[in-house]
């Protein structure tokens, strides 16, 4: 399958959306009932629509600092009287029927309330963090784990996900990381669509449609030297350029809600930017849902120095066009007197409070409140065993082969000795990833297990820790080391732990902790074959013996099925076929490092290195580029073809090239295309991607890979955000990672000049 969608990044880049409203247009008797609805509501019921607090009826577990109202209680009597519109972060179908009983019976005007919570990577079934899965290079897969996901949330008692997070992320210091698509704008946006596509379905009405809210917005990935809650400091161009468009894309598929950063854009706190959430997102992106602010942010504009009180902060954020505050409170506090002061005009609440209706309209909760709360299916739909092969799947498809010595796949035949080594061998703490906080703790299979279940003699595994994941155990490298001499093959399993990425998680260094590099050094040390198994939220720096292992797997967090999904892998079950969505660096200092960045005046060319743009102990190369990722077989492209070396303005090209899988296994390569505008008015990118193809061969198997290519691909925003493609001289790269690949060129000819070839 071809994923061709340029037509969302045109689309988004030139904020041309046209979408109808929740996937469908509300009939006029809907719009009516909502009009009818508000003309009834007292200010303080508007502003609880416009409330979302933590959901204490259910069991929750939020990631958050616990403020607010923690009881069942206090909550019920604030729904009874109409102070609150959307609980979040609990799940349980008795909860939620209780809470909802309450909005709809026994509050003045009946509104059902909303349902939400950050369903990330899974429910009760985890699949691989966000980040592990875009390895995948497969949205289609993406969007198959989020219906999935979808099914079982929906089953909970939920009717909204806080997700996808569209956020690229370029700086792998920034703990987030984990959580997006990665460091590209082109298949961040893939992925924002398909998560989305998935999450919601096809009918927003179903009772297994959750409704997505694709976040932060926006640039929140962008924060200065990777530091969580940080600043900002962006131009123009690149916030439309590299953030937007994967919101664009959201949108696009029909994401309805969004939630603003918690940090700041050049100067001004994203909660309180007026420009960014009214009049660049729903103004230039044609954005008709609602914005949920993020967790107490609006009360936060006071610590980042841009309001004075509680007060002022919810003006601020209600003015700029924060529709629904999330667990600060301060909507309901203070928007009824701000709108009784004058300082808040009602117009601005009722469009807020519509905009909420109308998406509680679209899901069908006017005319069936209990929707998404249903006993049996919180009962047959939630971890099913099919769920479970999917996460297994999804798993293997998301591991990626960064290096190999033509040690793996191991031949399960040959009865050769394992020790599995290092602190994850065993650990179940670490398998799922820190956005999974209602995925049962323990139950997911180690890699230990996973192993066990795939040898046919178990009694060949030996297992050492050598070390906890930050600290020396005692004795414990030289027992490791001891357990590695017994064996034929070493597997080192080391890595960050799952609170080492995520949320308020950024590092200074991304590398592995220290105990862990002497264990990797001690073992390697034997002369034994060592085959890397790295967890991780984020791109990482190798060193030493770990970088020069037999070979390397970045296995991510896998969820619920990682142990399986890993020895599926080493054992040649599953062909490794994931791409790196994220740069691996040579050292830290490099961060923020991502391929399509800029050539300078001073690249470094054939090797000369004297007053370059390089670092003292490094090129500013990747050590395992962006789109990186190894087989267990071997593939070749060749004889790459443009139908044309001369584009016209409204014409398109066609590049083709011959793929052939010269191994002996079955296995599957992700083509990838780039680009690169030689001479443009503000500089471009050294690569840029634009399309991406996985073609599954058999041994001795060839495919014609096709792309097409036209203007609209290679538009970028010019100085003072014009939607510009320039003519001029382009290079085009088809390969299998950002590096290499097959090259041509060709030229984009303006209208009125006529190509060479053409006359
Ligand atoms: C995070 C959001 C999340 C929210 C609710 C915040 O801390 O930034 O991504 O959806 O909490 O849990």
């Amino acid at each position: 399958m071809t994923i061709d969608r340029r037509a969302f990044l045109a689309a988004a880049l030139s904020g041309s959306f046209a979408f109808p409203f929740a996937g469908r247009a509300l009939a006029a008797t809907e719009v009516e009932r909502v009009d009818a609805l508000i003309a009834r509501m007292t200010v303080e019921e508007k502003a609880g629509q416009m409330t979302c607090l933590t959901d204490s009826f259910r069991p929750y577990n939020p990631p958050n600092p616990q403020v607010g109202i923690q009881d069942e209680k206090r909550l019920a009597e604030e729904v009874r009287k109409g102070r609150v519109g959307c609980l979040f972060n609990g799940i349980g179908v008795a909860g939620a029927r209780r809470a909802q009983e309450i909005a709809v019976k026994e509050s003045r005007l009946g509104i059902p309330l909303l349902l939400a919570g950050d369903v990330i990577h899974g429910l009760k079934t985890i699949f691989p963090v966000p980040l592990a899965e875009a390895a995948s290079f497969d949205p289609a897969l993406a969007e198959r784990t989020a219906r999935a996901m979808a099914q079982e949330a929906s089953a909970a008692g939920l009717h909204l996900t806080f997700a996808p997070m569209v956020d690229v992320a370029r700086d792998q210091r920034w703990g987030r990381v984990v959580e997006g698509s990665g460091e590209d704008v082109y298949l961040g946006s893939l992925f924002a669509a398909a998560r989305v596509r998935g999450f919601q379905g096809r009918d927003l009405r179903r009772d297994d449609s959750l409704l997505a809210c694709p976040k932060h917005f926006a640039a929140y990935g962008a924060v200065a030297a990777g530091l969580e809650y940080g600043s900002v400091d962006i131009s123009e161009e690149t916030l439309r350029e590299t953030h937007l468009p994967p919101f664009g894309s959201a949108f696009a598929a029909g994401a309805l809600t969004t939630m603003a950063a918690f940090s700041e854009i050049n100067g001004v706190p994203a909660t309180a930017d007026r420009e960014l959430l009214t009049d660049l997102l729903r103004g230039e992106m044609k954005f008709r849902g609602f914005v949920f602010s993020d967790y107490t942010a609006d009360e936060e504009l006071i610590a980042h120095g841009f309001a004075e009180d509680e007060r002022d902060a919810a003006r601020l954020a209600v003015l700029a066009g924060v529709d629904m505050s999330m667990q600060s409170g301060l909507y309901i506090r203070h928007l009824p007197d701000l709108v009784k002061s004058g300082a808040v005009p009602m117009g601005t609440i009722d469009v807020a409070v519509r905009r909420i209706l109308y998406v509680k309209m679209a899901i069908g909760l006017f005319d069936n409140p209990y929707r998404s709360i249903s006993e049996e299916a919180e009962r047959t739909r939630i971890a099913t065993p099919a769920r479970h092969a999917l996460a297994r799947e999804a798993a293997g498809r998301s591991i990626v082969l960064l290096q190999n010595s033509g040690i793996l796949p191991l031949d399960p035949a040959k009865r050769q000795k394992i020790a599995l080594i290092g602190p994850f061998g065993e650990d179940r703490d670490n398998l799922y990833g820190p956005w999974a906080f209602y995925g049962e703790k323990g139950k997911g299979v180690d890699i230990a297990a996973g192993l066990r279940a795939a040898m046919p003699d178990p009694a060949l595994l030996s297992i050492g820790k050598g070390c906890d994941i930050m600290a020396l155990i005692d004795g414990g490298v030289a027992q490791a080391v001891e357990a590695v001499k017994a064996a034929d093959i070493v597997l080192l399993a080391l890595g960050e732990s799952q609170d080492m990425s995520g949320e308020a998680q950024s590092r200074t260094v991304i590398e592995l902790p220290p105990p862990q590099q002497m264990l990797a050094d001690a073992v390697a040390a034997t002369g034994k074959p060592v085959v890397i198994l790295l967890r991780h939220g984020r791109a990482l720096a190798l060193h030493g013996s770990v970088a020069s292992a037999q070979a390397v797997l970045a296995t991510w967090f896998l969820g619920s099925e990682a142990g399986h999904a890993i020895a599926d892998i080493l054992f040649g079950r599953v062909d490794p076929s994931a791409k790196l969505p994220v740069s691996f660096p040579w050292e830290s200092g490099q961060e923020p490092f991502f391929y399509d960045r800029k050539s300078t005046g001073r690249p470094v060319i054939d090797n000369r290195t004297e007053y370059r743009a390089r670092y003292m102990t490094t090129d500013n190369s990747a050590r395992y580029p962006f789109g990186h990722g190894l087989s267990y077989t071997r593939f070749a492209l060749e004889n790459l073809k443009l139908s044309d070396t001369a584009l016209r303005w409204d014409r398109a090209i066609e590049v083709t090239a011959r793929l052939t899988n010269k191994g002996d296994r079955r296995g599957s390569e992700v083509v990838q295309l780039y680009i690169r505008d030689r001479v443009a008015s503000r500089t471009r990118p050294v690569r840029e991607l634009k399309r991406i193809e996985r073609v599954t061969l058999d041994p001795g198997e060839s495919r014609t890979v096709r792309f097409s290519l036209s203007r609209t691909d290679l538009q970028f925003v010019g100085s003072g955000n014009r939607i510009i493609a320039e003519p001029g001289l382009f290079d085009l790269w088809l390969g299998q990672s950002s590096e290499g690949g097959l090259h041509a060129q060709f030229t984009l000819y303006a209208e009125a000049v006529a190509p060479a070839s053409a006359r």
